[in-house]
This record gives C-alpha cells, structure tokens and sequence, in this order.
C-alpha cells in the first residue's frame, strides 16, 4: 500500500460563532470564487462551540487576524492512504476503520498527536510538522511512502537517524477516556460536482451563515430545536473534490438531484468525543475509538474540529457501537 504526504501545508483555526459575520467574505472567496485563490485544500465545519477552518497557507492568507479567530500554532501536513488495487482484504467497511490498524494505532503508539479530516472521498491524517521524521520512521515498514511536491510524487525513507522508535508503545500508552455524546440526528455524506457549485450556492450560503437565524416562512421555528440533536455541517473543497457532511434536516433544504452520496445512500449516526475541548497535543483519541470499530468491521468516518472529534457510524450499527463505548467507559484501565 502507498502513502502519500499531500504537496499542502495546512493551519487549523476556528471562528467564534459572533465572529463569523467578520469572515463571510474571505468565506464566500474560498467556497465558491475558484478562480481568484490559489487555495487548494479548504475545510469548514460547524458546530455547536464554533467554526473550525482548515486550510492551506494560500486561504490562509485570507483570514484577517482577529479576535474571533484562533489559530492552532502548528503546521499540519495531510496524509493519504491509496490502496493499489490488492484484492487481499476482505473488509468491506469504509473510512477511518481501513487505516486503523496500519496508520492510525503505530502513529498512536509512538505518541504522534493526529487531526482527522474524513471526506466523501477519502481519510485525510493530518499530522504536525515537527512530527514527520517520527512519522516516516513508524509507517515506512508497512506503506511506500511518497512525499507530493508540485504535481511530483518522490519515494521518501527517513533520513533522521536520531529518531528513535518506543519500542514498547502498546504498554506505554494508557490513553484517557473521553466522554461521548451520541446525538439524535441522521446524516449523509455527500458530494457533488464542483462545476454545479453555483446551483446550490444560496442555500450553501443560507445553511452555513444563516442557520441560526429566524425563518419568515416557517411558523415552527423553536417547536423543531429538538434538544436531543446537535447543530454540525461539514463542507471541504480539497484539490477539486466537494465533501458535505450534513443531517437529514440540512439536506432536506438542498435541491434533491445535485448532491450525490454512494449508491447504497446510507445514513449515519454521530458519537461526539470530548467533554472538556480535546487540544491538539494529545495522542490516541482516534485510535481508542477506530480500534474497536475496526476489530467490529464497522465503517466510520471521522473529523476532528478545533475542539471536539467525531465518527459517524453506519445507523445500524449505533447500538452496538453505543455499548461498545460504554463498556470501555465503564472498565477503562482494565483489559
Ligand atoms: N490528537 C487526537 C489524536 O491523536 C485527535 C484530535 C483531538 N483534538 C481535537 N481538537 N479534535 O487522537
């Protein structure tokens, strides 16, 4: 299997809720005006605390400097996994769950923090920087790895000699657990043809700047608040690939025949980690909950935001995955 180290190098930020009227033009520039950014990778997701941004230095330089805008310090270099074509799995899950095992625990057990960005398309592993000798060094057994520059692809090995492995990471990892939270909505995973982008740019525009103020038309406005669902909708715009991630309530606003999910349509359910904000620093988080997912077969998507993470994890499997989580919950130094 291959992995490649993506040709961007990302700043993970998020923007207050108040704040977010100071942002919408640089917003509006880099969803929908390609041709006047040279930004290429783009993410924006809402939920309840915030918006989180994440993006190249090219959309970076859009963002003014703000009070409403905090700015992780660390550069992020996204990782992806391509699988070329060998036949030799059985898994039919999908997402986080198929790196799990081969990227997500190593880089887990060698302390490596990681920020996960799951698309319609693909897992993207955003790791620091700093952290890429480490990096290269844990996964170079497993993956051939190519570092992407300017539309090159180049085999890298590590050339740090001083890095040195934890031998004995499983032990030395005794990760803390999270709190869950496993809201009432449904959502979908979506993409949809950059090129019809325009088409559906009212609402994108309504649901992502406007979504909390009052409808005129709508005489229920407080009735549907339902206290058990959580507010996230997730857009990415990453080397001409559109991913939505939104629930059923949000889709239903879209014109029905221009987003497009995969063929089976499922609907996910989401189990948010975190009940003080995460940080950026620790590691295992995401190993603690794919782990158990992969051991299942469980397909999950994952994204992390400025404070909180979350999978999202096939309907059907919510039950299971709910008992799981609060088995490790209950017993968390043992087994
Ligand atoms: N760094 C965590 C890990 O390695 C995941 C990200 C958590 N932090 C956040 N702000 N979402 O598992």
């Amino acid at each position: 299997m291959d992995l490649h180290i993506l040709d961007h190098k990302l700043r993970v930020t998020s923007i207050s809720k108040n704040g977010l009227v100071n942002f919408t033009h640089p917003l509006i520039k880099l969803i929908f005006l390609r041709n006047r950014t040279r930004c290429k990778f783009f993410s924006l997701t809402e939920t309840p605390e915030n918006y989180t941004v994440v993006l190249d230095e090219e959309g970076f330089k859009e963002l003014e400097p703000s009070e409403h805008l905090k700015v992780e310090g660390s550069i992020w270099l996204p990782l992806n996994v391509v699988s070329n074509g060998n036949a030799s799995s059985s898994s039919q899950a999908v997402g986080v769950t198929k790196i799990a095992k081969s990227v997500i625990a190593p880089l887990a057990q060698q302390h490596v923090s990681v920020f996960m960005l799951s698309t319609y398309q693909t897992d993207f592993i955003l790791v620091k920087e700093k952290d890429l000798s480490v990096v290269i060094r844990t996964l170079e057994e497993e993956f051939n790895i190519y570092r992407e520059f300017e539309g090159e692809s180049v085999p890298v090995h590590c050339q740090d000699v001083s890095v040195c492995l934890h031998k004995n990471g499983k032990e030395a990892l005794q990760p803390t657990v999270h709190p869950v939270l496993i809201p009432q909505n449904q959502f979908c995973v979506m993409s949809l043809d950059p090129e019809t982008l325009p088409s559906i740019a009212t609402t994108l525009i309504d649901v992502l700047f406007y979504s909390s103020s009052p409808k005129e038309d709508t005489s229920s406005s407080s009735a549907d608040q339902d206290i058990n669902c959580i507010k996230f909708f997730s857009f990415s715009l990453i080397d001409g690939y559109v991913s939505l991630v939104m629930d059923t309530k949000a889709q239903r606003q879209f014109p029905a025949d221009l987003l497009f999910t995969s063929s089976s349509g499922e609907l996910w359910r989401m189990v948010r980690i975190g009940g003080q904000p995460l940080g950026f620093d620790e590691c295992g988080i995401v190993a603690q909950i794919s782990q158990p997912l992969a051991d299942s077969d469980i397909s999950a998507y994952y994204i992390s935001t400025f404070s909180f993470d979350h999978a999202l994890v096939p309907e059907e499997d919510i039950v299971s995955v709910r008992d799981m989580l609060h088995h490790q919950r209950k017993e968390p130094a043992a087994s």
